[in-house]
């Protein structure tokens, strides 16, 4: 079967960066760094997205363009008969995993777009986020509709859905962002929330704050699942990828900054306390809109946007399943498609109902929802990226690395003693020191 390729250098950074940039950034983010002390997180964050995250950034980038195909195949055409395929399988598990409850979040985000079109956004934006969440079936409803829209999406193919959507939409979010930033920044008490994000204070800093912050980096590169591994795949030989990855992982940083300097000066002017949890954004923005000129305009867009950057993150995770399905499986791309949704939204309908009528179902002490979003960024992905470090530093051909690297000798990388030093020693032991540091704490 003929792969699909994305078209030219562009291509692949825009659907990459549309993979990477996404809830993680705006939503997960902000809440995160809100509630492990702000610009301490920030610094942690910033070291692991440079020395853990792009290595294997570049790592899964190479093993999917060497092995032209999904992640579960590129080890088994690359290590015939050793278990290293079991990586591609971790994979989807955490694919599954993230979107159970990605699609909750993602159904919010419509609710606001509704919301602001019709001039809903109440005075309590406290109050409205709560009793919508734990509201008996709109969250349900929300959600499905952003599963749905999805599963359009994927239905119509790597290059056409993805690509397009992802190349105009992106840099009209940054857009926005800026000017969200100038309003938030400009507030009466912003200077709170800004110290809050820019000045370290180490003494809030906890092992776990360390592990929150790597788990953040693999799931905001959208890393550890063999999600690049496929995007690689569709890369071609002449396309430089080190500094495609340089640009994803820049871009995807930039856009987590702005969406802290949007939220946090906003919640300090609002009184609202930057822990506040998974409903920081949808509360401390809300507020801003009712302040500003136009603001039902802007807080229209802004969901669009967001409500936008989450599905292209999210039709990069059905891909992940999907395309395993039809290469593996030989199920048609449609059939298979609907098939995923539909197993998606089970797990995913538990997770909004975890935060409202359900409040019992809960596990380890904490929500089905809380639960699958744990685990996922900081034990599944990060579990992955050690595998796929000592994969990629270990087992493959250096050879073969250093040519996917260079682009088969077209490009040069002055980096690669680094890299070669970094995905060999320096990832694989950062994540079990966070990880046994951890065990050890609990
Ligand atoms: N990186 C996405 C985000 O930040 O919203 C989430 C994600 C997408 C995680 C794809 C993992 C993945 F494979």
């Amino acid at each position: 079967m003929k792969r699909d390729s994305f078209s030219g250098r562009f291509g692949i950074i825009a659907a990459a960066a549309g993979s990477a940039i996404g809830l993680g950034n705006i939503w997960r983010f902000p809440y995160l760094c809100g509630q492990n002390g702000g610009a301490a997180f920030v610094l942690v964050y910033l070291f692991c997205i440079i020395l853990i995250g792009l290595p294997i950034m570049l790592a899964e980038f190479s093993i999917g363009r060497r092995a032209q195909s999904n992640a579960y195949r590129a080890f088994r055409i690359l290590s015939p008969g050793r278990p290293w395929y079991l990586i591609g399988v971790l994979g989807i598990v955490a694919a599954f995993a993230i979107l159970s409850f990605y699609s909750a979040v993602g159904g919010w985000t419509i609710e606001y777009i509704f919301r602001s079109i019709s001039g809903g956004i109440s005075s309590n934006p406290t109050e409205q986020f709560e009793s919508f969440t734990t509201d008996s079936y709109l969250p349900l409803l929300h959600q499905f509709l952003f599963l749905a829209l999805s599963l359009g999406i994927v239905m119509i193919g790597v290059k056409k859905g993805i690509e397009r959507s992802s190349k105009i939409l992106m840099p009209l979010l940054l857009v926005l962002l800026i000017v969200l930033c100038i309003r938030a920044v400009t507030l009466p008490g912003a200077s709170e929330g800004l110290k809050f994000l820019l000045k370290p204070d180490f003494s809030k800093l906890t092992g776990d704050s360390i592990l929150l912050a790597m788990g953040q980096a693999f799931f905001s590169l959208s890393l550890g699942m063999g999600c690049l591994i496929t995007y690689g795949s569709y890369v071609r030989r002449n396309e430089d990828l080190t500094s495609a990855a340089g640009m994803i992982a820049g871009a995807d940083t930039l856009i987590a900054l702005l969406a802290g300097v949007a939220i946090f000066p906003a919640a300090a002017a609002f009184h609202i306390e930057p822990d506040s949890g998974p409903g920081l954004v949808f509360i401390t923005l809300p507020g801003m809109f009712r302040q500003m000129a136009g603001g039902m305009i802007f807080s229209t867009f802004f969901f669009i946007l967001l409500c936008i950057a989450a599905l292209t993150s999210a039709i990069s995770l059905l891909e992940v399943v999907v395309s395993f399905c039809v290469e593996e499986m030989h199920l048609r791309r449609g059939r298979a498609t609907a098939l995923v949704a539909v197993c998606v939204f089970l797990p995913g309908a538990l997770c909004s109902l975890s935060l409202g009528i359900v409040p019992g179902l809960q596990l380890f002490g904490k929500s089905f929802f809380d639960l699958m979003d744990f685990t996922s960024s900081n034990l599944l992905l990060p579990v992955g990226g050690f595998f796929i470090s000592i994969y990629a530093g270990w087992i493959l051909k250096k050879h073969i690395t250093v040519r996917e690297l260079t682009s088969y000798g077209a490009k040069k990388f002055s980096c690669l003693r680094v890299f070669f030093f970094l995905i060999r020693y320096l990832v694989p032991a950062a994540i079990l020191v966070v990880f046994i540091s951890g065990l050890i704490r609990n």
